[in-house]
C-alpha cells in the first residue's frame, strides 16, 4: 500500500492547530507552580465548558474514555447488569462499561444519523438493563426523542452521552451532552477542541455530583475538605485518578476560548465539501451527511458512505497515492473479538456492518484549505468515477 507522505505535499487527515493563547497559557502554567489537577485553568477550562453544556458539574478527565470509565463506577454495577451500546462505536464507549463487569448489549443505528436506532433498542431493553449509550456520529445528534420515548417507561435506565464528538452541537436549540445524566466528552488530538489526549465528564443529574466529585478524586471527599465542608478529608469510597494536569488544562482554556473561530472554520470545511459533492451524489452513487431538521451539527468530521466496500478501499488507496489520507471508520463492536466475549448475548446489527464497509472520512481539520479541499475533492470524484 502507499504511504501518503511520500508525496511532496502531503495532505493528512488530521492536523492540530494553535488557535489562540494556547503558548503562552503552557508557559503560565508551568510557571504558576500549579501543574497538578484542579488548578486555576481547569477552573477557568469547567466554567467555559459548564456555561455551554449547562451541566450541573464538569469533571476535566485524562480522556474520554476516563470519564467513561468514572460513568461506570457510578452506576454501581452489579452480577447480571447489562449496558446497552451502540455496535458502531469506538471501542471504550462499550470496554469502560464491561471492565466493570457489565455485559454488553449492542444495538444497531440508524441509517440517516449513523446514531442508535429507538427500534432496535426497544426490542432489546429488558430487565437487566441498567445504562443505554449513545453517540451523536459526527456531531450529528442522534433520534433523541425517539430513544426518550423508548425509555419513557423506564426512568431507572440511565441514559449516557458518549459525546466525544458532538461538543457545541445541538438538538432542537438545547447542548449536546445535556440530555443524558452523564455525558463525556473527548479533547483527543483528533477533536475540535484539544489538549492533545483530555476528556470530561458532564454530571447533569444533581443527586449524582458529590458522589462523582468523590470517586473523580480517588475515592476520598478532598473537594467537600476544599470547600470547607469537612475538617479534614480521607478515603470513603471507590474511584481513581481521574484528573486532568493542569497544564493541559492550560492549553485546552485556550481553546475553548476560540470556540466560535474554530467551530466556523469547521464548518467552512464541512460547507467545502458539501458544496462540491451534493450536485453529484447520484451520478457517484454516495450518500453524504444527513442532518435532521431541528440538528445543528458541531461539524467534527465529513463522511461519505461509498457504493461498496470495494470502492471505497480502492478509493482510499487511489487516494493515498496521490498524497491524500482519507481513513475509515469504526469496526463493528458486535463481531469483534472484545465484543463477543463482554457481550450478553448476541445481536444482529446489519447497518453498522453494512455503513462500517462503506464509510470514507475525508481529511478534515480546522486549517484545511480551500485549495486541499478542492484537491481531495477532485481526487475522491475522479477515482470514485472510474470503477475499478
Ligand atoms: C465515540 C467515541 N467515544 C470515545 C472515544 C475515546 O476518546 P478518548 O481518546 O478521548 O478516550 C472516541 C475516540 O475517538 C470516540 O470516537
Amino acid at each position: 500500500m502507499t504511504d501518503f507522505r511520500d508525496h511532496p505535499d502531503p495532505i493528512r487527515f488530521n492536523v492540530p492547530a494553535i488557535e489562540g493563547n494556547e503558548l503562552a497559557y503552557l508557559e503560565e502554567s508551568l510557571r504558576g507552580g500549579h501543574t497538578s489537577a484542579g488548578g486555576p485553568f481547569s477552573k477557568r477550562a469547567a466554567a467555559i465548558l459548564q456555561e455551554e453544556a449547562g451541566s450541573e458539574e464538569v469533571l476535566l478527565t485524562t480522556s474520554c474514555t476516563a470519564a467513561l470509565e468514572l460513568s461506570a463506577l457510578l452506576l454501581d454495577l452489579q452480577p447480571g447488569d447489562t449496558v446497552v451500546v451502540p455496535s458502531f462505536t469506538f471501542s471504550t464507549s462499550a470496554l469502560a462499561f464491561a471492565a466493570r463487569g457489565a455485559r454488553l448489549v449492542f444495538c444497531d443505528i440508524e441509517r440517516s444519523t449513523l446514531g442508535l436506532d429507538p427500534g432496535h433498542l426497544g426490542e432489546l431493553l429488558d430487565d437487566s438493563v441498567r445504562a443505554v449509550v449513545v453517540v451523536h456520529y459526527g456531531g450529528v445528534a442522534c433520534d433523541l426523542d425517539g430513544i426518550q420515548a423508548v425509555l419513557a417507561d423506564r426512568p431507572e435506565v440511565v441514559l449516557i452521552e458518549d459525546n466525544a464528538h458532538g461538543l457545541f452541537g445541538r438538538w432542537r436549540g438545547r447542548p449536546l451532552g445535556s440530555f443524558g445524566g452523564f455525558a463525556s466528552l473527548s479533547f483527543h488530538e483528533t477533536k475540535n477542541v484539544t489538549c492533545g489526549e483530555g476528556g470530561a465528564l458532564l454530571v447533569n443529574d444533581p443527586a449524582m455530583v458529590d458522589r462523582a466529585r468523590v470517586l473523580y478524586d480517588k475515592g476520598t471527599n478532598r473537594r467537600a475538605f476544599f470547600l470547607g465542608q469537612v475538617d479534614k478529608y480521607s478515603w470513603i469510597d471507590t474511584g481513581s485518578s481521574f484528573g486532568l494536569s493542569d497544564t493541559l488544562a492550560a492549553q485546552l482554556t485556550a481553546q475553548l476560548e476560540c470556540r466560535e473561530k474554530i467551530q466556523a472554520k469547521r464548518r467552512h470545511v464541512y460547507e467545502s465539501y458539501l458544496a462540491a459533492l451534493a450536485p453529484i451524489v447520484e451520478e457517484l452513487a454516495i450518500t453524504l451527511p444527513v442532518v435532521p431538521e431541528g440538528c445543528d451539527p458541531a461539524y467534527h468530521l465529513f463522511h461519505v458512505l461509498m457504493p461498496d466496500r470495494s470502492t471505497r478501499d480502492r478509493v482510499m488507496d487511489q487516494m493515498r497515492s496521490e498524497g491524500i489520507n482519507p481513513t475509515f471508520h469504526y469496526v463493528p463492536l458486535h463481531s469483534s473479538v472484545g465484543g463477543r466475549r463482554f457481550a450478553a448475548r448476541e445481536t444482529d446489527c446489519p447497518v453498522t456492518t453494512d455503513v462500517s464497509d462503506r464509510l470514507l472520512r475525508m481529511p478534515y481539520f480546522n486549517d484545511l484549505t480551500e485549495a486541499q479541499v478542492e484537491r481531495v475533492t477532485e481526487s475522491f470524484v475522479r477515482t470514485t468515477k472510474a470503477r475499478g
